[in-house]
């Protein structure tokens, strides 16, 4: 699979979108696993796709990478068709999939040196980019070593420097960081940002919101065979309520003035009163809803003065991913309610 861009370099830019679907439907027998959906990835940008377990997002991303034909709808990738022109995507695209496609019983040199040959690279080429990309994903030390001996976080790294040795402009990333520690999570985003700076377009899966919200220009959450939400992280946290403002007290006199406070203000509905609070009379704390304006905070604020109120604590709760993904995916959390709302 020939190139016209080689790692490290710039690759050559992708006119239009890097990929675009409309209507994209995928059945195994009777069960309906993409429902239609459409997608629109500028180049150069991060996608991140988020679902529940079985959501269908190994399926977009098999669809889109060719190994798998959809059963409806069309898509470009790299502006080639993958129904009519599978070989244009797959010179365009690097796939790292969700379980790992190194060998472990060969070296990870040889396995990128393997992944030269299929790229057709002369022998001289392909020990070049084996030995740039080893070098930057910091296996230089690791690369004669049987692949089988690596730490999951090392493996994972060879998988996508084995994704990049044929230069290319849009990499598929299915759970790139899944199973690894927050250290090998965070360089590995590191190396993420490092492929978007050279113009790469990356088409991510993640079960972490935090993961999507670190990296992703767009994110679209999946649910029930269709997309369920699409937009930036903060429009997607804009969607659904929960942001507030708490207030903690540590001396529980104060804490019980604010709240019986902050009631009467309710019921009475005095004008510029801050509307019903929730308790929480463990912690000593109360919650305001807001939208966490700078206008709206400066009314609770001169309110709170104004009542005298004075809280030992302060913070502003916006809505985080979490609470956008439990919103759209109907899902609940495990083992504890659901954070910020008692
Ligand atoms: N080859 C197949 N034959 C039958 N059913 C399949 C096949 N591949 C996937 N499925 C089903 O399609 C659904 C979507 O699977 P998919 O692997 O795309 O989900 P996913 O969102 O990637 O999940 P995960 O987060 O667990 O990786 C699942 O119910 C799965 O069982
Ligand atoms: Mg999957």
């Amino acid at each position: 699979m020939p190139t016209s861009s080689r790692p490290g370099g710039r690759p050559s830019p992708t006119t239009g979108p890097a990929v675009r679907a409309v209507g994209l439907r995928k059945s195994y027998g009777d069960k309906t696993v993409l429902d239609g959906i459409d997608l629109h990835i500028p180049a150069g940008s991060v996608f991140a796709l988020l679902g529940p377990n079985g959501a269908g997002k190994t399926t977009a991303v098999k669809i889109l990478s060719t190994l798998i034909a959809a059963d409806g709808g069309q898509a470009q990738v790299a502006g080639h068709d993958v129904a009519t022109s599978p070989d244009g995507v797959r010179a365009a695209i690097g796939v790292t999939g969700q379980f790992s496609a190194v060998d472990g019983l060969i070296t990870g040199e040889e396995n990128m040196l393997l992944m030269a040959d299929l790229h057709h690279l002369s022998k001289r080429e392909g020990r070049r980019v084996t030995a740039e990309l080893l070098e930057r994903f910091d296996l230089v030390d690791a690369a004669r070593k049987p692949a089988q001996s690596y730490s999951g976080g090392m493996r994972r790294r060879l998988d996508i420097a084995m994704t990049l040795v044929g230069g290319p402009r849009i990499i598929f990333l299915d759970e790139p960081t899944t199973g690894l520690d927050p250290r090998s999570r965070h360089n590995m985003w590191r190396i993420i940002r490092e492929l978007v700076s050279d113009g790469v377009t990356v088409f991510l899966t993640t079960q972490y919101l935090e993961e999507a919200d670190e990296l992703a220009d767009r994110i679209a959450v999946l649910n029930d065979g269709r997309i369920a939400a699409e937009g930036s992280a903060d429009e997607l946290k804009r969607l659904i309520p929960g942001g507030h403002v708490r207030l903690r007290f540590t001396d529980p006199s104060a804490y019980r003035h604010a709240a019986v406070t902050l009631r009467e203000a309710t019921t009475a509905r005095a004008p510029g009163s801050a509307p019903g609070a929730a308790v929480d009379d463990e912690a000593l704390a109360l919650q305001i809803p807001s939208d966490g304006s700078q206008r709206e905070l400066r009314s609770l604020l001169d309110w709170l003065d104004s009542a005298g109120i004075e809280a030992d604590e302060l913070t502003v709760h916006t809505p985080d991913l979490d609470d956008v993904f439990f919103a759209l995916t109907g899902s609940t959390v495990p083992h504890q309610p659901r954070k910020d709302v008692r």
